[in-house]
């Protein structure tokens, strides 16, 4: 019996931050000073009421509901209600693995029952993991550019494109830019051509200019609103979000996943309930990166490297100094790393066809920040600038 052909095998991309090894080797000779702010991790404590919860649910023995505990689709509506003033049906809440399992499967999930659709839409520079979905999928990934004042230019999108789409991604505030987006203008554009329009939120809380947005506030109707506890809370390590909004669409989805497995562990969904009732400790989490983001911005500026406060997240989006002559993000980053000893991640991680900027996530203790800060305004801009000509430590 001969043996069945193989088909071409699916490579992933370079995972990304694999791709920033060379960096951590230039920051290491900084030391028990080097500083890694290219991952947008937290480090900061979860709430002992959480962390407790884990322990003492007694949800580890049976399986969990796969969409989620009623206690937790009603934590999770009465969130939204009370953040956003935007009343939820929690019968149209979903519990998720951590949002990016959901922003990986949504695309393959939704294919399923729309085979002829084979294009993903979603912001040109971005979370790497829209395109991944695409890519898991079988779909062609569209970018959609960005306007000048950071929103999605959706004007851009050609007719044949709009007419494939799957599905379009908006994420506000941006990861990796901060920019703010204008949600119900997207909800409109969905609707318009009937194309869902999956809303990645997972930093809403952390929004600086103006009251956090959801897309849901603009109706239901052929939107998704993706929630993380992850950064909200500091549980990136738990893996938990939810997704909730056009009851068909969060129906299917929710459908789809509990035949895949997607479950949420049952004392993490015990903790999330947790979390969701609270929200004083968001507020102080709020103040963490907001003081931390304007020391970061401040500190860079002294060194020659110009970081505008986000609209929103937790990273500062920093383009290359305009008189550093055909230097490009990795430049940038190397010169960081070298310099002050800071890992930051190029942005042709997020998609810049040729790295303009670095992301810098502000993640670290406020005295690593600190110390990191103290660093740069040492060096200054002439120190930055000269620490671009390491020799070629690849
Ligand atoms: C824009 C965006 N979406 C989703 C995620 C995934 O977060 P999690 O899977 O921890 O919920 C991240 C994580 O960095 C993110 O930046």
């Amino acid at each position: 019996m001969s043996a069945p052909t193989a088909g071409p095998r699916f490579t992933p991309p370079p995972y990304p931050y694999d791709r920033l090894a060379e960096l951590s080797r230039l920051a290491a000779v900084h030391g028990d000073d080097a500083v890694d702010l290219s991952i947008g991790t937290p480090c900061d404590p979860p709430p002992d009421a959480v962390v407790s919860v884990l322990g003492s649910s007694g949800a580890e023995r049976g399986y969990p509901t796969a969409t989620g505990s009623p206690a937790m689709r009603q934590a999770a509506a009465a969130w939204v209600e009370r953040r956003f003033e935007v009343a939820v049906d929690p019968a149209h809440v979903a519990a998720c693995v951590g949002t990016k399992e959901l922003v990986a499967t949504a695309a393959w999930l939704l294919r399923l029952g729309r085979p002829h659709l084979d294009t993903v839409l979603c912001p040109a520079v971005a979370y790497p993991t829209y395109a991944m979905g695409a890519q898991l999928a079988g779909c062609r990934v569209v970018g959609v550019p960005p306007a000048p004042d950071g929103s999605l230019d959706l004007a851009a999108v050609a007719a044949d494109d709009s007419r494939r789409a799957l599905l379009l991604w908006v994420n506000t505030p941006a990861n990796p830019t901060g920019a703010l987006d204008d949600l119900g203008a997207a909800a409109a554009w969905g609707r318009a051509r009937g194309v869902p329009v999956f809303s990645d939120e997972c930093y809403a809380e952390f929004t600086w200019t103006g009251p956090p947005r959801t897309i849901v506030a603009h109706g239901t109707d052929g939107v998704v609103a993706v929630h993380s506890l992850s950064k909200r809370s500091n549980l990136a390590g738990a893996r938990v979000g939810c997704y909730l909004g056009d009851p068909a669409l969060v129906a299917e989805l929710a459908e789809l996943r509990r035949h895949v497995g997607l479950m949420v562990p049952g004392p993490v969904q015990a903790a999330a309930v947790v979390a969701w009732d609270d929200d004083a400790h968001v507020d102080r989490q709020r103040e963490r990166y907001r003081r931390r983001l304007g020391r970061l911005a401040g500190a860079l500026a002294s060194a020659g490297v110009d970081a505008a406060m986000p609209g929103g997240g937790f990273y500062l989006w920093v383009p290359v100094p305009a008189d550093w002559e055909g230097a490009d993000g990795w430049d940038l980053a190397r010169a960081l790393a070298r310099g002050a000893g800071v890992v930051a991640s190029p942005g042709d991680l997020y998609g810049e066809p040729v790295a303009s900027h670095v992301r810098v996530a502000a993640v670290a203790p406020d005295e690593r920040i600190e110390a990191l800060a103290r660093r740069l305004e040492r060096l200054g801009a002439a120190g930055l600038a000269g620490a671009r000509h390491g020799g070629d430590d690849r």
